[in-house]
């Protein structure tokens, strides 16, 4: 059984996972409005990985008795000068989410929830990741500047990710 302030966090952290989802599927749709279907694809992504994300967390306060609170989805911008801007976006955000965890972590660990703080490190985990995906596609797209080939080889290498629920991968 939780306690009310962790319970008040979880629910929030949907919201937060949730936005990012949100934003991720708007940065699909710009991408998708200037040509580049490769990075559109990798938002799209993206966008469902947030989903588990925020699901994972729903099932969690349903398994552990509490009741689910969503709170209202802030709107996410919807254009960005460049597909390096949007991405040093995308690494902002996601620190700010490694931020948001941190700080679940810290509650979990001062209300002595011990279940809270073992479900949280596959959070601490998926960020490490999250924030190194982005880097290195900043570090590609800072490397070949305004060159349109460089731009178009970026693209056909993002157009191959592919989603995995996180069913599939057992967590
Ligand atoms: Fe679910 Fe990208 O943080």
């Amino acid at each position: 059984m939780l306690k009310e302030r962790m319970k008040e966090a979880i629910n929030k952290q949907i919201n937060e996972e949730l936005y990012s989802a949100y934003l991720y599927l708007s940065m699909s749709g710009y991408f998708n409005s200037i040509g580049l279907k490769g990075f559109a694809n990798w938002m799209m992504v993206q966008y469902k990985e947030e989903t588990d994300h925020a699901m994972k967390l729903y099932n969690y306060l349903l398994s552990q008795g509490s009741d689910i609170k969503l709170l209202t989805i802030n709107e996410p911008p919807h254009i960005w000068d460049s597909p390096l801007h949007a991405f040093e976006e995308t690494l902002k955000h996601e620190q700010h989410i490694t931020e948001c965890i941190n700080e679940l972590v810290d509650l979990a660990e001062e209300l002595k929830d011990r279940a809270t703080y073992n479900f949280l490190q596959w959070y601490i985990n998926e960020q490490v990741e999250e924030e190194e995906n982005d880097r290195e596609i900043i570090d590609k797209l800072n490397f070949v500047g305004d060159s349109k080939n460089g731009i178009f080889m970026i693209d056909n290498e993002l157009a191959q990710r592919k989603y995995v629920p996180l069913i599939q991968e057992g967590v």
